[in-house]
């Protein structure tokens, strides 16, 4: 098992694909084994028509204890039960913590001899004994005679992990992607390749994952152990309330004016903290590109935390959108429900762009 990335300029190796049109075309179903929420998505063919989609939320024992293992394997069961997916192949991606990735510049590289020249690199950069990873790599872009390279290196015993828990729930994983590549194809799919420094904020559960594009390309990443857990918490502790309570207070909001003050001052402490870690992230991306950030999109089921997109847009002096995939997704009305899509579009992106990759990609 590799760990494979695609990239826009990608070269793709020869593939069975012109002697079996359509065969290996067939997406894989893509999952996005999130800390809150495992999400599916399987379209039926590469122009993006859907097929299924779902969401299982886990139970709040599985957010507060230590080992998920066994909810990961019931959440994706039940939810491939439930949508009655019979292929078993699928795509799931590794957050960058887990990956080590390096982008290099290879010179005039003769045929036959990149492969030798990355190991080579990759003996400097990956600070692990290379028997212990499954190494990948794939051209960005050609600049001269120059080819700038992205080597991406996990664990193999992570990657094993991973493997034998979806085998556990009969699937197989064919593509383990990297999550800020994921999301950073994703946004490509919906809008297209951005012309100007921009920054996806993906606003999830447990954590901030920021992926910074500059010329089209993922130059920048930073993840920050922070997210809707830490609201959901404050808000626990604020209100004297169970974590159940404290989340319905957190999506629902309060009707008394007391309260609802209460609550501003959890927002307030929470999204100080956010936003101040968002800041740092721009401030090293703008250092390192020499460029300005233009705009910033945000997804992840915090993103719909209500106030939060202008406020951040008022912090930073900067364009906030909201990353969509929803609306760019074709699906007919008659089985999907166009409000319940619209609704789950943030916490999509990572299974979208999952859901893409094809056997070919192999
Ligand atoms: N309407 C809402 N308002 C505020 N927060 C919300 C709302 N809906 C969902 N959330 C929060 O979004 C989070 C779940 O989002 P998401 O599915 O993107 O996380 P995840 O991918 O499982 O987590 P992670 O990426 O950190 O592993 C939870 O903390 C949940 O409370
Ligand atoms: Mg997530």
């Amino acid at each position: 098992m590799e760990i494979f990335l695609r990239l826009r300029t990608l070269l793709k190796p020869v593939s069975f694909k012109t002697l079996f049109p359509g065969f290996l075309d067939k997406p894989l179903i893509g999952i996005d084994l999130g800390s809150y929420a495992i999400k599916v998505l399987q379209f039926k063919d590469k122009k993006g028509n859907l097929k299924s989609i779902g969401i299982y939320n886990f139970p709040e024992e599985a957010l507060t204890g230590k080992d998920k293992r066994e909810y990961l394997v019931s959440g994706i069961s039940i939810l491939i039960e439930q949508l009655k997916l019979k292929q078993k192949e699928v795509a799931i991606c590794l957050s960058s913590r887990h990956v080590v990735t390096k982008r290099i510049e290879i010179e005039n590289p003769q045929k036959g001899e990149i492969h030798s020249l990355i190991l080579s690199e990759a003996e400097r950069y990956i600070p692990y004994n290379l028997e212990d990873v499954h190494l990948s790599y794939a051209p960005l872009r050609r600049k001269g005679n120059k080819y700038e390279v992205i080597i991406a290196a996990a664990k193999k015993e992570i990657i094993a992990e991973y493997i034998d828990m979806l085998k556990e729930a009969n699937l197989r994983p064919v593509v383990i992607d990297v999550e800020n590549f994921v999301l950073a194809n994703a946004f490509e799919a919906c809008y297209g390749i951005p012309e100007k420094e921009m920054l996806i904020i993906d606003m999830g559960a447990t954590k901030l994952n920021m992926v910074g594009i500059s010329e089209g390309i993922p130059v920048f990443t930073r993840e920050v152990a922070m997210g809707g857990i830490d609201f959901t918490k404050e808000i626990q502790n604020k209100f004297g309330v169970s974590f159940a309570e404290a989340e319905r207070i957190k999506i629902e909001g309060v009707k008394e004016k007391t309260e609802e003050e209460k609550l501003q001052e959890v927002f307030l402490k929470v999204i100080t903290r956010w936003f101040q870690e968002i800041k740092t992230a721009i401030d090293f991306f703008e250092n390192t590109t020499r460029k300005k950030v233009r705009t910033i999109y945000l997804c992840g089921g915090s993103s719909r935390i209500i106030g939060l997109k202008e406020a951040l847009a008022k912090f930073l002096a900067k364009t906030v959108y909201m990353f969509h995939p929803g609306s760019k997704v074709k699906y007919n009305p008659n089985y999907f429900d166009p409000k319940y899509l619209d609704y789950l579009s943030p916490q999509l992106p990572i299974a979208l762009g999952l859901g893409l990759r094809t056997k070919a990609d192999v």
